[in-house]
C-alpha cells in the first residue's frame, strides 16, 4: 500500500464557516478516544521515510568548526558564521537519542488553556514539550510547571525580553531559563536572518551564568523534511508552526502524543473569545495568507488525527 497515512485520514472539501466564526468541522466533537497503536506506528514509519527525530532535532558539534559558514535555511543568500560560544553549546550527541516514551505532551499556547485545570494532567506526562518559553508559575493550575523540552524562537527575545536590553529583562530571563532545570532548549538559530543577535546574547547567557540547560539547534533539514512529510500527505504547509514540528519530531519517541493549547481560532466551540496565547495579548490573524503558518488547516489536519486514534487532541477542560 503505497499510499501515505495521513491522505487516507484527510477529508477534501473547502472550510465552511458558520455565523458564529467557526469552522464547521469543529462542530463535530469526537466522543471517547483510544489510541491506535497501529496506526501510530505507520506514521512513525511514514514520518522516518522524511526525518529522523533523533538526527535532525538538532546540528551536533562535530557537524562544525568555529568560524564556519552556514546558510539560512529560509533564505540561503544570507549567511551566518558558527562563533565559539555557539559552538561550545552544541550538544557532542542528540538530546533525543535512543529516547522512547511511553506518553508525552506537546502543550501549545493557545488561550484555551486558560480555566482548563490541565496542568496535573500535563505534568504527569512521560515527557512535556512546550512552545517558545512561554510562562508557567502564574499558570501552573492550567497549564503546568514541568517540562522536558522547550522551544525558543528568537523571536521570542525581543518580544518577551525587551531584547535583552536592560538588567530587569535579563535577570527576568534567566529566571526563565533556571526554570528548566537541565531539560533541552531548543533554538531554531538557522531558520532565517534577523535574530542572530538575540541568539548570541542568550548563548553568552547560558555559558557566563553557566546555566544548566541542554542546548539543541536543529538541522538545517529539518524543516524542509517535515513540510516534505506533509506535502506527500497532501497538506501543503508554507512553514509548519513550532507547534506541528514538535507533534512530528514526537512521532519518533512518543507512543502516545497529547496536545494541548492547540486552538488557531478567536473563539471556542461556544463562541465564548480565546486569547491568542494564554499569557499575553498579541492578536493574529488566523486566516490571514500573510503570515508564514496556516494553523488552521494544521488543526484539521491533527482533528483527524485524533479521531483516528493516533494522537489525542484536548481542547477543553480536564478531567
Ligand atoms: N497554537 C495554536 N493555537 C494558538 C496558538 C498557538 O494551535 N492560538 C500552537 C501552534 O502550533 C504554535 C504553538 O501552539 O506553533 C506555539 O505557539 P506560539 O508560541 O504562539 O507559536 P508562534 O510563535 O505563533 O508560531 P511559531 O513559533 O510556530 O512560529
Amino acid at each position: 500500500d503505497s499510499e501515505l497515512i495521513t491522505s487516507r485520514l484527510m477529508v477534501n472539501g473547502s472550510e465552511k464557516i458558520s455565523r458564529r466564526g467557526m469552522p464547521l468541522f469543529l462542530q463535530h466533537s469526537v466522543a471517547g478516544w483510544r489510541v491506535n497503536s497501529s496506526l501510530v506506528l505507520m506514521i512513525r514509519k511514514d514520518v522516518l521515510r522524511f526525518l529522523d527525530a533523533e538526527r535532525d532535532v538538532s546540528v551536533v558539534k562535530s557537524s562544525f568548526k568555529p568560524g564556519d559558514t552556514i546558510h539560512y535555511v529560509l533564505d540561503r543568500r544570507r549567511t551566518l558564521n558558527v562563533s565559539r560560544t555557539l559552538h561550545s553549546l552544541l550538544p557532542d550527541v542528540s538530546p533525543l537519542k535512543n529516547k522512547r516514551f511511553r506518553t508525552c505532551a506537546v502543550v501549545g499556547n493557545s488561550g484555551v488553556l486558560l480555566n482548563s485545570g490541565c496542568g496535573r494532567e500535563i505534568d504527569s506526562h512521560d515527557f512535556v514539550i512546550r512552545c517558545n518559553l512561554a510562562p508557567l508559575a502564574q499558570f501552573a493550575e492550567d497549564v503546568g510547571l514541568r517540562s522536558d523540552f522547550t522551544t525558543m524562537n528568537p523571536s521570542v527575545i525581543q518580544r518577551a525580553y525587551g531584547g535583552l536590553r536592560n538588567a530587569s529583562d535579563m535577570e527576568r530571563f534567566v529566571q526563565r531559563l533556571r526554570m528548566l532545570n537541565d531539560s533541552v532548549l531548543w533554538i531554531p538559530a538557522f531558520m532565517v536572518k534577523g535574530g542572530e543577535r538575540h541568539v548570541e546574547s542568550v548563548n553568552e547567557l547560558i555559558v557566563k551564568r553557566k546555566l544548566r540547560v541542554r542546548t539543541a539547534y536543529p538541522s538545517l533539514r529539518l524543516i524542509h523534511a517535515v513540510r516534505g512529510y506533509w506535502l506527500t500527505n497532501k497538506i501543503n504547509i508554507k512553514r509548519p508552526s513550532t507547534g506541528l514540528l514538535m507533534y512530528t519530531l514526537a512521532t519518533r519517541f512518543c507512543d502516545e502524543i497529547h496536545l494541548y493549547g492547540f486552538w488557531p481560532f478567536p473563539r471556542d466551540a461556544n463562541g465564548n473569545v480565546v486569547k491568542y496565547h494564554y499569557y499575553d495579548m498579541l492578536k493574529y490573524s488566523y486566516f490571514s495568507n500573510a503570515g508564514p503558518h496556516r494553523m488552521p488547516l494544521e488543526f484539521k489536519t491533527l482533528k483527524m488525527l485524533h479521531s483516528k486514534g493516533a494522537l489525542k487532541l484536548t481542547t477543553s477542560k480536564c478531567a
